[in-house]
């Protein structure tokens, strides 16, 4: 991130490993500073109004007291300016929190009982552990097999519920090199508190090469291949309408459906349109796919959405916009903190030949 950050060090909170962590831990502080100021005022108050007006003789009365209007405005106004500070504050972190940028390295998670599957866009599994380059924007695309989990990196103060049937998105930068434990923070049968793991952070190089030690497909070829086994090509045609919609750059666009609403082209739509197709059907198209709700695992789905993606991303490779203008020299701070998005040179790729339908790169996959 290009905003300067507050540094700060909260006692007791684990070590602040994303660009996120320093704001969320000033925050903190800041609502510890309040609580603490209005607890000891308070309470410094109550002992000297007792001591000093206590009743001194049991005949004692005390003189009659009218409301005072200065008095209520200020302690009405002056808390309402404090807490729409803490909103203020709050809702400015909390949007950055939760709006992925566009241009992130997309790893999708899958959680189950009892452990977190991790597949990155270039093909590499994990299992409770998660390898990310330092300094570069991840977004994780996230749903479950069976309960509600929730992915939780206190060192990069992140933490978000994955759910059954539905994505959700988290994002964040790791500032620092090293590994951080990654928990479940939702309670989700006997063995939840053994469902962790590390978020291991890594040297952009080490982590390249990482990445090229993995030797296998990418996630969007693995796709393509339950695409044709799945026998899916033989309605979604490359160039023509066949009995199903053409599939080639439709993600992030709207698609008209029969009853003349629109939706965006997005993981969700994509996931819904697999395992219950007739549910929102493009316009010009009848009921006919069959349903593969129970068909698929999660990873798989996950995998033709990231094939169908890359038919899109391959039509535009200068998706993301602006950034791209980036010319020679100096690598910029954009270029830096991303170098596996969509400006950057593409990583080493696994395997020469093996797809190639790299999602970010917009390298040119073979058509199918
Ligand atoms: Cu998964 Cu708790």
């Amino acid at each position: 991130m290009q905003l300067p950050l507050p540094q700060v060090r909260v006692p007791f909170s684990p070590e602040q490993a994303s660009s996120f962590a320093g704001e969320v831990d000033a925050l903190y502080l800041y609502l510890v500073a309040i609580t603490l100021f209005f607890s000891l005022t308070i309470t410094t108050l109550i002992i000297f109004f007792a001591v000093r007006y206590r009743r001194r003789d049991p005949g004692e009365l005390p003189r009659p007291r009218a409301g005072s209007l200065p008095l209520e405005v200020m302690w009405t106004v002056i808390p309402l300016m404090i807490a729409m500070t803490i909103f203020a504050w709050g809702a400015s972190v909390y949007f950055r929190l939760y709006r992925a940028p566009q241009e992130a390295m997309e790893i999708y998670v899958v959680g189950k009982q009892w452990m977190w599957k991790f597949q990155h866009a270039t093909g590499q599994r994990e299992i409770n552990e998660l390898h990310v380059p330092l300094g570069a924007r991840v977004k994780l695309t996230m749903t479950s097999e069976d309960v509600i989990h929730s992915l939780y990196v206190p060192a990069f103060r992140v933490k978000t519920d994955v759910l059954p049937g539905r994505y959700t998105q988290m994002w964040f930068e790791a500032t620092k090199a090293g590994r951080y434990y990654l928990f479940c923070a939702e309670y989700c049968g006997t063995n939840h508190s053994g469902m962790g793991g590390y978020v291991e952070v890594m040297e952009p190089t080490d982590f390249q090469q990482w990445l090229a030690g993995g030797a296998s497909e990418s996630a969007a070829a693995q796709g393509g291949k339950v695409f044709q086994e799945r026998g899916c090509a033989s309605c979604h045609q490359e160039d023509r309408a066949g009995r199903g919609p053409v599939l080639k750059g439709i993600f992030g666009k709207p698609q008209e459906l029969t009853n003349g609403q629109t939706v965006t082209v997005d993981e969700a739509y994509v996931r819904e349109s697999i395992l219950d197709p007739h549910a929102k059907l493009a316009a010009g198209f009848g009921p006919l796919m069959p349903i593969y709700r129970g068909q698929l695992s999660e990873e798989q789905v996950l995998q033709l959405i990231a094939y169908i993606r890359s038919l899109t991303d391959d039509a535009q490779p200068q998706r993301g916009g602006g950034a791209g203008t980036v010319t020679g020299g100096a690598p910029s701070e954009s270029q830096r903190s991303n170098p596996l998005g969509p400006t950057s040179p593409p990583p080493p790729p696994p395997r020469q030949g093996a797809g190639g339908a790299d999602t970010n790169t917009g390298a040119q996959g073979p058509g199918r």
